[in-house]
C-alpha cells in the first residue's frame, strides 16, 4: 500500500539589508553587548527598512524557495503564510504574495500562531497535501517584529529581529514507514490561559491600535523548555523514532539558553542543533525556515536526514514537525 507524503522540494530565505548590533541598541536603551550575549546568545539582528513590509520579505524568500525547488509559480496549489505582523489587518498577507508572484489560481491564507506559526503552517499544508486537496504548497514564515516592539523596553526590544523563510512542499508516494522522505509527523498544542505571559497590547477589535509586545521573560523561558521537550518526545513517538534517530534539530531561535536547555533535556548533543539566533535574534514565525535555509545551503542538512523542527510562542502555542529530507 502506498502512503501520501509531503516532501520538502526546496527552501529560501530573505533578511533585510540593515543589521543592528547590540552596541547600537545600547545607545537606545540601558543595556550592553555583554548582557545580551550572556543572557540570549544574540549578537545582531536584521531590521526592515522604512516601508519594507512583511510581504516584501516573504516574496523574496518565496522566489528563492521556488527556484531552489525548481517549481514554477503555476504549479502551486496553495500558499500558507505564518505571521503575527501582517501588512494589513486584512486581506491575508499570503494573498499579497500570491498576487506579486503572479499566481492566479489555487488558494492563499495566513496562519497566526506567533513564533509557532511556521510549524503550524507546515502541519496545515501537510494535511491539505495528504488529503489530496493540493499537490504543491508554498509555506512561508515572515515577520517585521521591529514594528511591534516597544523600543524603550530593554527587556524585550533586544530580543527580536525581522526576516522571512519559505519552503516548497510537494506530494509524493511513500510506503508509510519512517524511511519515507517527507513529513513523518506533526504535533500542535495551545494553552490560551497563558495569554498574559506573551502578548501584544493592541489590535483592531480591542484598542484599534497595533500595540506593542509585552512579555514575562522568566516564565516564558520556563514553559518553553518544558513544552518543547515534551512535544519533541510526542512527535518522535508518533513516527516510532527516538532522539538518537534525529540528524538535526531545527528549533525556533528565541534564545541560546532555551536551545541549549531543550537539547540537554531531550539528550541531543549540541552539534546536532542548528543555531542562527546569534545573527538573526528571534524572528518569530520566520526563525525555523531561516535556520532550515541556512543549514541546507551550507550542506549540513542533506537528503535522507531526519530533521525535527520545533517552536513555541505567544498563546501559548507550541508544536513540532518531523521530516525526512
Ligand atoms: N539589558 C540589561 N539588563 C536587562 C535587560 C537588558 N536588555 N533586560 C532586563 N534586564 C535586567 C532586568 O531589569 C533585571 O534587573 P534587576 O535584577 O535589577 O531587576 C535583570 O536584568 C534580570 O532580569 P531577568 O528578567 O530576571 O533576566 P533573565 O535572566 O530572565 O533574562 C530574558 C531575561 C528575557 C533574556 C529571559 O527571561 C528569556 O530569554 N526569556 C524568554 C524570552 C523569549 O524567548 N521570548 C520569546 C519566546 S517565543
Amino acid at each position: 500500500m502506498t502512503f501520501r507524503r509531503s516532501q520538502v522540494a526546496g527552501c529560501g530565505s530573505y533578511l533585510p539589508a540593515r543589521v543592528m548590533t547590540n552596541d547600537e541598541l545600547a545607545e537606545i536603551v540601558d543595556t550592553s553587548d555583554e548582557w545580551i550575549v550572556a543572557r540570549t546568545g544574540i549578537e545582531r539582528r536584521h531590521i526592515a527598512a522604512d516601508g519594507e513590509t512583511t510581504s516584501d520579505l516573504a516574496l523574496r524568500a518565496s522566489t528563492a524557495a521556488l527556484a531552489d525547488a525548481d517549481v514554477a509559480v503555476d504549479e502551486l496549489d496553495m500558499i500558507v503564510l505564518a505571521t503575527a505582523t501582517p501588512d494589513e489587518t486584512f486581506p491575508a498577507t499570503a494573498t499579497a504574495v500570491q498576487a506579486r508572484l503572479g499566481m492566479t489560481r489555487g488558494f492563499a491564507f495566513d496562519v497566526h500562531a506567533v513564533c509557532s506559526g511556521f510549524v503550524y503552517a507546515m502541519a496545515v499544508a501537510d494535511n491539505f497535501l495528504r488529503l489530496r486537496q493540493a499537490d504543491t504548497a508554498l509555506v512561508i514564515g515572515a515577520e517585521t517584529f521591529s514594528r511591534i516592539l516597544d523600543w524603550s523596553d530593554r527587556a524585550t526590544c533586544v530580543l527580536f529581529g525581522d526576516g522571512a523563510g519559505a519552503v516548497v512542499l510537494r506530494s509524493a508516494e511513500g510506503d508509510g514507514g519512517a524511511g519515507d522522505r517527507g513529513i513523518l509527523a506533526t504535533r500542535l498544542h495551545a494553552d490560551g490561559r497563558k495569554h498574559d505571559m506573551l502578548y501584544v497590547d493592541g489590535g483592531p477589535s480591542s484598542t484599534r491600535t497595533t500595540g506593542h509586545l509585552r512579555m514575562r521573560g522568566k516564565e516564558v523561558f520556563r514553559h518553553a523548555v518544558v513544552n518543547l521537550s515534551s512535544v519533541v518526545g510526542e512527535t518522535l513517538a508518533d513516527a516510532g523514532l527516538t532522539t538518537d534517530d534525529i540528524d538535526w534539530l531545527v528549533p525556533h531561535q528565541a534564545n541560546r539558553r532555551i536551545l541549549d536547555s531543550t537539547a540537554r533535556k531531550i539528550g541531543l548533543p549540541p552539534e546536532r542543533v542548528i543555531v542562527t539566533v546569534q545573527d538573526h535574534a528571534n524572528t518569530s514565525a520566520a526563525s525555523v525556515p531561516l535556520a532550515l535555509d541556512a543549514a541546507t545551503a551550507d550542506g549540513r542538512i542533506k537528503p535522507g536526514d531526519l530533521v525535527l523542527m520545533e517552536a513555541m510562542g505567544g498563546g501559548f502555542t507550541w508544536g513540532a514537525c518531523l521530516a525526512r529530507w
